[in-house]
């Protein structure tokens, strides 16, 4: 039995030091250069795999993913059918994931941008605040990550709600959900946060339209967007058009059309754009690792595996 890397973007031998740490029997194998036999190897671990190697893997009986979102996966159209996919869901991630939504809703609930640019001329202007109860936050995806987020928000005061495709109950959380839903909750909402994984369903979902939506009853009189789910749901063209015509107040990307955001992307600069290089929720080799290694346990001792993908959703 043989375990598969493949994680092309990735310094590989970060994850195959910490998968021999804890397990020094394991026979693991790299692609492109160290796969061997391809009849021996039964498990592969990806991260943006190229098209048309897992389907030539021919007793390969279960694909893991390296991180929550799988849309790169299945993004390959010659994915074997019937292989299962697990995707991570694993309380690091989680807080990761949560502290960057925390993090991004304070800085902008606290102003601190504006504050950094004061520091930087030396100029002490203690401009007025605002309570957090006075922000409106909409998370977009109620997962495992959304429902975290949404929570740790909701006890720093924030008025939270969330969207998902099928209704989530969250104490505390106003839930919407589906398509019927989608107008209300926007309506509502002065700092948009999406967590949403990226689907055909999802895709370009942060357009000029949604934007035009939000609430601009908040304190800063236009909302603001925080995109920590995936770039391909957001309308970069329009984020920038709305950010410069005042129907949006700030924006924090996380994740971007093209990754890395290339050079001449006018989002590096834009004074309202706080960039980030899609580092929100970072997998650590060692936990994801140990994940990883629970997962094959369970699959060798006949236990069903935990956090299949279900294709047909698309996440
Ligand atoms: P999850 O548990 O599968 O949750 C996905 C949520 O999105 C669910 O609430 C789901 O609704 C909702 N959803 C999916 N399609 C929808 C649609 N068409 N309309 C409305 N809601 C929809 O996923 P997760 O673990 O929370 O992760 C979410 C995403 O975060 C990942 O897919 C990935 O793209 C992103 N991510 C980014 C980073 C980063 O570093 N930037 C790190 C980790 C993850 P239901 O509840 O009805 O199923
Ligand atoms: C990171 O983007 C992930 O999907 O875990």
């Amino acid at each position: 039995m043989a375990l598969l890397y493949l994680t092309p973007t990735w310094p590989t031998d970060v994850w195959t030091n910490a998968m021999r740490k804890l397990a020094p029997g394991m026979d693991i194998r790299v692609w492109p250069d160290r796969v061997g036999n391809i009849a021996d190897i039964r498990y592969a671990v990806a991260w943006l795999p190229p098209a048309n190697v897992l389907r030539g893997l021919p007793n390969l009986s279960v694909i893991f993913s390296l991180g929550a979102g799988v849309d790169a996966i299945l993004s390959d159209p010659t994915l074997p059918e019937a292989t299962p996919i697990v995707r991570v869901n694993e309380p690091d991630l989680t807080m990761r994931m949560t502290e960057y939504v925390v993090l991004h809703v304070l800085m902008q609930h606290r102003q601190q941008r504006r504050l950094d640019q004061n520091q930087k001329q030396k100029i002490w202007d203690s401009f007025p605040t605002h309570g957090a109860s006075d922000l409106a936050v909409g998370i977009m995806g109620l997962g495992v990550m959304g429902s975290d987020s949404a929570m740790r928000l909701r006890d720093l005061g924030f008025k939270v709600a969330g969207w998902s495709r099928t209704r989530r109950r969250i104490e505390g959380v106003h839930c919407y959900a589906g398509d019927a839903e989608f107008d209300a909750f926007l309506h509502r909402t002065d700092i948009l946060v999406s967590l949403l994984p990226h689907t055909p369903a999802t895709s370009g979902i942060i357009n000029r339209e949604t934007i035009r939506k939000l609430s601009r009853k908040g304190p800063f009189g236009a909302p603001i967007i925080i995109n920590a789910g995936r770039g391909k749901q957001q309308v970069e063209a329009d984020i920038l058009a709305a950010l410069d015509s005042g129907e949006l107040h700030a924006a924090t990307l996380d994740v971007f059309e093209t990754e890395p955001l290339p050079p001449e992307s006018p989002l590096w600069t834009h004074p309202k754009v706080t960039v980030t290089p899609h580092c929100a929720a970072d997998s650590d080799p060692e936990t994801i690792s140990a994940y990883v290694l629970r997962q094959i346990r369970r699959h060798e001792a006949g236990e069903p595996l935990e956090n299949v993908v279900d294709r047909a959703r698309g996440y």
